[in-house]
């Protein structure tokens, strides 16, 4: 079984696919990740992020047993993984291992941009996770606030948009949602009622 979530930067699907795979005992993988840890490697070896022919080859050599770094989390990554993931050769490298994460039994939960539309078309639930730019930015504050992080709400809000502009409107693998996704609009929903309503929909899909 394949649980494929997709959504915009800090919409939440990332939390929501943790706990959909803790509820159903399957392995998670959150793809975002495999983008940050390319561009990782580039800014760790000082290499431009302009580079396409070296983010594929550092992409082909990828090595996926360190995803759990904290490094790869903060704003500035995501910012770096938003740029390199717009490189095709970079989606190809990396489509393998998610394929490959996505068959495993009893089941897995993958969560990025382009699960339903590209990495696993045959997915068995496909949800698009959404909420207002506002909420996202809001969550995303006090989520770095909490970790002691000093940032601007106005500063985070830009980050988020022009992030949804380069996500959305670049020309390989898009976000968007594929044509048999349930979206969920999380704007007026906690984590709890989120995750609640996620699992409806997930129990809906497959009764
Ligand atoms: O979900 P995230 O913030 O960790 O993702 C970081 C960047 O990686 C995002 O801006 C676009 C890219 N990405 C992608 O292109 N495809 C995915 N399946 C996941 C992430």
């Amino acid at each position: 079984m394949i649980i494929a979530i997709d959504g915009p930067a800090a919409s939440g699907k990332g939390t929501l696919g943790k706990r959909l795979s803790e509820h159903f005992g399957f392995a998670h993988l959150d793809t975002g990740l495999l983008y940050r840890a390319v561009a990782r490697v580039m800014l760790d070896q000082e290499i431009a992020l302009t580079d396409r022919d070296a983010a594929h080859e550092v992409a082909l050599n990828l090595d996926v047993t360190h995803l759990d770094d904290p490094r790869l989390r903060g704003a500035q990554m995501g910012e770096a993984a938003s740029m390199i993931s717009g490189y095709q050769p970079v989606r190809d490298a990396l489509l393998a291992f998610q394929r490959q994460f996505a068959e495993q039994p009893p089941g897995a939960v993958l969560d990025g941009r382009d699960i339903g539309t590209v990495v696993c078309p045959h997915a068995d639930v496909k949800l698009f996770i959404t909420a207002t730019p506002e909420e996202r930015a809001r969550r995303r504050h006090l989520e770095l606030l909490k970790r002691g992080e000093q940032t601007e709400y106005e500063t985070i809000l830009g980050d988020i948009r022009r992030r949804d502009e380069r996500d959305m409107n670049r020309a390989t693998a898009p976000l968007k949602p594929a044509a048999d996704a349930i979206t969920l609009d999380t704007t007026r929903l906690d984590a709890e009622a989120a995750f609640q309503a996620a699992l409806d929909l997930v129990k809906a899909k497959v009764a």
